[in-house]
């Protein structure tokens, strides 16, 4: 197995055996990459009734006590009403009713950004804690220590520790996960046990806190109230327990922080080193809010901005190997036999890299998703970044709300370029990714200052919102 930038050697490997399917034989799992869109769509889109399911990790899930997370969660009824608990409240249309409170997060954002200018990936990382937290749970996070994006960071730690391959034996050896605790050579629990308290913490505060808030009667409007209420209501028609609730939002900050806050940065990374993006983005926000900050309302009137968050999630995709789907029967695909049990990886890095869909695909270049002055219909949108079928991303519709005003905003407001050192020299920056649970742009200084007075000045007139 390839440990660094497997997606890369997938795809040599897809070129050397001269097909878009490959299959690996890892420890006794029979794992089936898939490096290019018609054979994932076929597989995890078309036969998503066999293809939906999860690996088992016995010591995320079981033993860390991680399994409630929907993304992890094997095909079961939690997981299928987890969905339906997304689908209420982060559906393509039913999150239009949060734009305001997405808006505040961006607005907050800028005025980090005027405050100190260097740290924007800490403001990013902020803005996105800030925008799910408030949606989620009616939370408003701290500016600075605040407990929950602390337990947030320990959990993204421990998936990190926990799921480098090879870590621990007892995902090779389920049978280990009953060795207690106290029995020599059982790090891997005491290591589980010290992991399991961020875990359970990050689901069980924050909907303990809304449910106090709910019963004195001062918890302000969030997807955990609309959910809680049809529930005592009986609007959910059975569909979702209040336990499906409590993992399902728990699932929800887990999934958009690091994502977010990646493809953002791949933004601001794609600005320093084009900064020919930025005029052009410039020119049309000018264009059509002349004296103010964009909104969510402008999308129809920013293709470009589109094109800038489709660039940006493509270019480097923050997951470019799809999490993994079982399949749960024997199948057979183009003359290959796919037993049940197989773990299928969507190579997302190779499939928006692939030079007929994407010319000179290593390029950030928004235009390409242009025509005319429109979103070219022609060329297909960067969706593998959010995955496949049944299992495709849930909040993909709310992550594309929170990019968008947050590209129009910087955008709007701001100039993006390389920092210059003591003597005036551009520093330009690396453009290397670190590679984690997501991957992220290696650290880069640059430079970040308002446009203008007036600009500086809408800004901080939203001060007043927040
Ligand atoms: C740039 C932003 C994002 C990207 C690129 C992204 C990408 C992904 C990918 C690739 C998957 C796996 C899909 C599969 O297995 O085929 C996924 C799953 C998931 N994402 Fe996202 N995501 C983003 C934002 C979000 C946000 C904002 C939320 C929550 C509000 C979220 C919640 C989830 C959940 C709960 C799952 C698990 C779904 C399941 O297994 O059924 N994600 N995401």
């Amino acid at each position: 197995m390839p440990d660094n930038l497997a997606w890369i050697t997938y795809i040599r490997w897809g070129e050397e055996y001269n097909s878009d399917i490959l299959r690996l034989s890892v420890l006794g799992n029979n794992l089936i990459i898939v490096n290019s869109l018609e054979a994932a769509s076929d597989l995890l889109d078309k036969r998503s009734a066999i293809y939906s399911d999860r690996p088992e990790m016995p010591m995320l899930n079981d033993l860390c006590g991680f399994g409630w997370n929907l993304a992890f969660r094997p095909c079961d009824n939690t997981w299928r009403n987890g969905r339906r608990v997304f689908q209420h409240e982060l559906g393509p249309q039913v999150v239009k009713r949060f734009r305001g409170l997405t808006e505040q997060a961006a607005h907050r954002f800028l005025c980090s950004l005027l405050r100190e200018p260097t740290a924007y990936m800490d403001h990013l990382r902020h803005m996105a804690s800030h925008g799910v937290m408030r949606i989620a749970y009616g939370i408003e996070v701290a500016e600075k220590n605040d407990p929950y994006i602390d337990t947030a960071a320990r959990v993204a730690e421990g998936i990190v520790a926990v799921c480098r391959p090879g870590a621990y034996l007892v995902d090779i050896m389920p049978f280990l996960k009953h060795v207690p605790e106290w029995f020599p050579g059982a790090q891997f629990q005491r290591d589980a046990k010290a992991w399991r308290k961020h875990m359970t913490d990050q689901h069980e505060k924050p909907f303990k806190a809304v449910k106090e808030r709910m019963i004195s009667g001062d918890a302000p409007d969030c997807a955990a109230k609309s959910l809680l209420e049809s529930l005592e209501c009986g609007d959910n028609t059975g569909s979702y327990t209040e336990d499906d609730i409590e993992f399902a939002l728990g699932s929800m900050y887990a999934g958009a922080s690091d994502t977010i806050v990646s493809t953002l940065g791949s933004f601001i990374l794609g600005i320093v080193l084009n900064p020919a993006i930025q005029t052009k983005a410039q020119e049309a926000i000018d264009r059509v809010c002349p004296d103010r900050l964009p909104t969510l309302a402008d999308q129809d009137n920013l293709p470009y901005i589109d094109a800038i968050v489709n660039e940006s999630l493509r270019c480097n995709p923050v997951i470019p190997i799809d999490i993994p789907h079982r399949s749960t029967a024997d199948d057979i695909y183009r003359g290959y036999y796919i037993p049940k049990g197989s773990l299928v990886l969507a190579n997302a890095w190779a499939i928006l890299h692939d030079e007929k869909a994407y010319p000179d695909p290593l390029r950030f270049n928004p235009d390409r998703f242009m025509k005319d002055g429109r979103l070219d219909p022609a060329v297909r949108p960067p969706d593998a970044a959010f995955g496949f079928g049944r299992r495709i991303c849930p909040g993909q519709h709310m992550a594309h709300e929170i990019m968008w005003i947050a590209v129009a905003c910087t955008l709007a407001a701001f100039n993006i370029s390389k920092a210059r050192d003591e003597h005036g020299r551009e520093i330009p920056p690396s453009g290397e990714y670190d590679v984690g649970f997501a991957c992220y742009p290696k650290p880069f200084v640059c430079d970040i200052h308002p446009r203008s007075r007036e600009h500086e000045a809408h800004v901080r007139a939203t001060m007043d919102e927040l």
